[in-house]
């Protein structure tokens, strides 16, 4: 099985359930962006206020500091991880694989969720997060559209995309993954 992942998908894809899942299975270390955001968030730090202020709108968090929250944490892993919402950019794409050239650990492979956007939306909208309402889902899937989903090619071009049908229920997206990184 492989263990150096990451899962990139719109907003409501499933990427952070899949995730959450895998690690639990495989034990990786789950390094999902918007949750270590969301705790600094709670945290009430200056960082996590300003950074509340920009995930409200749907917009991006500075490269810098989701770059630092991110090297902070892939220093200390040994065993595998699993990339969840990051990188959204090419600019933290081309960060972390400068990162992951230093400590000599290769992306293995990269899960490529795939939902239809009326889908993603109605999934949103049920879920609540504070993130979640009809204005700032429209950005959020604006911004992924014009600065994530280029990262979708990239990955393509090296070899190491896997697309998966996103549309199923939980545990068949699952299976998909598993067979697809087995
Ligand atoms: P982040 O937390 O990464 O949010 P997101 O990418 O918008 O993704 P979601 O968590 O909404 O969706 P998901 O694909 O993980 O789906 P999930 O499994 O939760 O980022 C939030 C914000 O933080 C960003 O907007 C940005 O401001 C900031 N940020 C984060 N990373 C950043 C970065 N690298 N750089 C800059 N800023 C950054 O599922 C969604 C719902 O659908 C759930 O209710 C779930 O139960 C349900 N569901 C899942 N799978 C299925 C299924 N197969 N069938 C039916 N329902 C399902």
């Amino acid at each position: 099985m492989k263990k150096k992942l990451l899962f990139i998908g719109p907003p409501g894809a499933g990427k952070g359930t899949q995730a959450n899942l895998f690690c639990a299975k495989y034990g990786l270390d789950h390094l999902s962006t918007g949750d270590l955001l969301r705790d600094e968030v709670s945290s009430g730090s200056v960082l996590g206020i300003q950074a509340s202020e920009v995930m409200n709108k749907g917009e991006l968090v500075s490269d810098e500091l989701v770059l630092s929250i991110v090297e902070g944490r892939l220093l200390n892993i040994k065993e595998g991880w699993l990339l969840d919402g990051f990188p959204r950019n090419v600019n933290q794409a081309n960060s972390l694989s400068k990162l992951l050239e230093k400590i000599n650990q290769p992306l293995e492979a990269v899960i490529s969720i795939n939902v239809a956007d009326d889908d993603l939306i109605k999934r949103l909208l049920a879920r609540g997060r504070d993130d979640d309402n009809e204005e700032v889902i429209a950005n959020r899937l604006k911004i992924y559209n014009e600065k994530t989903s280029p990262l979708i090619d990239l990955y393509r071009q090296q070899g190491i995309l896997v697309g998966i049908d996103g549309n199923a229920d939980i545990d068949v997206v699952f299976s998909c993954i598993e067979k697809a990184l087995g």
